[in-house]
């Protein structure tokens, strides 16, 4: 830009002022346009929260739990801890693809907290083994050039998740006060999801103040679609645990830079230094801002499947495998309906201490994304 600017003006030094001016104008206009459109440098990017982040984990870890009684009047057993006090908002079960996420308000965080939950395949080394092949087959709206994978995408925009998690967002803020944050976060296949609400949430709905920690989360999109993602949503921190093998996956293929997978930043990338068999867990290293950093996780094998089943110590995974349960008390019923498909939408308004006792469990089929 600035080259032009000067090129601009060497060529029209002694000519009309007017056409000067109008130089200098264009020049200053234009180079405005540069800093704005221009990635954030080091200095004013975000700062990575450790207190932060292993409190999310635990509110993505209960976004996994199966009984619903208990996930909505917070007294699960992962529902304790850096997330006590926590009021959910809403509980969003799409049966139809077995997804499950939540939204509800943090007080001590002042934000509004997001989870998704990762995949319930029938196994997870299946769904990490289709992620190998997965196409960048879908044209991000209204970004040029900018590509990501329709089953992930699809999986946020095109079920019953998204009415449901933006409506609850408003609802929050008309009970809670506008000026709350919002956080979204997510384990595998729900952090992708995470992603995506997030970029929704500022793009379409005007949103300030929106940010992204996810866990082992998997490659979404292209090199466009991270760049625009990392100016939209730039307070994005993807937690990646050692040899966790996901987010390795789809490949990252260097040789094709406009054809390939492309992370968005900022990768966190959490080793576990081990000395004399003693683990000294949380060595983090927080990376640069390519999104695709040669010396975090790309430095090793993406190879354990058990990596991407613990962050910090935390469970991310149902209680059961294989099966897409819910279980859920009678005394839901009054905060509960179910839409034509057989989903689940379990609502509150105003907070609530009921006490639950009887359980009927309900099992649905899984489909796969
Ligand atoms: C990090 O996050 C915690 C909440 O989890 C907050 O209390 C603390 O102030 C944050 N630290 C910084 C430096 O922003
Ligand atoms: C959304 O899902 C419906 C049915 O599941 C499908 O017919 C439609 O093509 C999908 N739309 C997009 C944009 O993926
Ligand atoms: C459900 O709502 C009805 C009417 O408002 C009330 O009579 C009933 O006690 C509620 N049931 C539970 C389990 O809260």
């Amino acid at each position: 830009m600035m080259w032009l600017c000067v090129i601009v003006l060497l060529q029209n030094m002694g000519q009309k002022r007017w056409f000067f001016l109008l130089a200098v104008f264009a020049c200053l206009f234009s180079s405005s346009c540069g800093r704005v459109l221009k990635l954030k440098s080091d200095d004013d990017r975000p700062v990575y929260n450790h207190t932060l982040a292993i409190t999310l984990v635990e509110y993505t870890s209960a976004v996994y739990m199966s009984d619903l009684s208990e996930l909505f009047t917070w007294t699960c057993e992962r529902c304790n801890g850096l997330t006590k006090g926590f009021e959910v908002i809403e509980i969003i079960v799409d049966v139809e693809h077995c997804l499950q996420a939540y939204v509800g308000v943090a007080k001590d965080l002042n934000a509004i907290i997001i989870a998704f939950r990762g995949t319930q395949e029938h196994s997870i080394q299946n769904w990490v083994s289709d992620l190998f092949w997965k196409q960048l087959d879908l044209n991000y709206p209204d970004m040029p050039d900018a590509m990501v994978h329709h089953g992930f995408y699809s999986a946020y925009h095109n079920t019953t998740v998204r009415p449901a998690v933006l409506d609850a967002v408003k609802r929050a803020k008309k009970s809670y006060g506008a000026n709350l944050n919002i956080m979204v976060t997510g384990h595998s296949m729900g952090g992708a999801m995470a992603s995506f609400c997030a970029l929704d949430l500022v793009v379409n709905e005007d949103e300030e103040n929106v940010q992204v920690m996810t866990f082992g989360q998997p490659r979404v999109g292209n090199a466009a679609f991270a760049s625009y993602y990392n100016l939209l949503v730039p307070n994005t921190f993807r937690i990646i645990h050692d040899h966790d093998i996901v987010p390795h996956l789809p490949p990252y293929y260097h040789l094709f830079p406009q054809k390939t997978y492309h992370h968005f930043p900022t990768e966190v990338w959490v080793t576990e230094l081990s000395v004399l068999n003693i683990v000294i867990r949380g060595v983090e290293k927080v990376c640069d801002n390519t999104g695709e950093d040669p010396t975090c996780s790309r430095s090793v094998m993406g190879s354990s499947i058990s990596d991407h089943l613990t962050y910090f110590g935390v469970e991310l995974m149902g209680e059961t495998w294989r099966q897409c349960n819910i279980v859920m008390s009678h005394e839901m019923e009054n905060y509960s309906r179910k839409d034509s498909k057989g989903n689940i939408f379990l609502s509150r308004t105003v907070p609530s201490t009921d006490v639950i006792k009887t359980k009927s469990i309900f099992k649905t089929g899984i489909s796969s994304l």
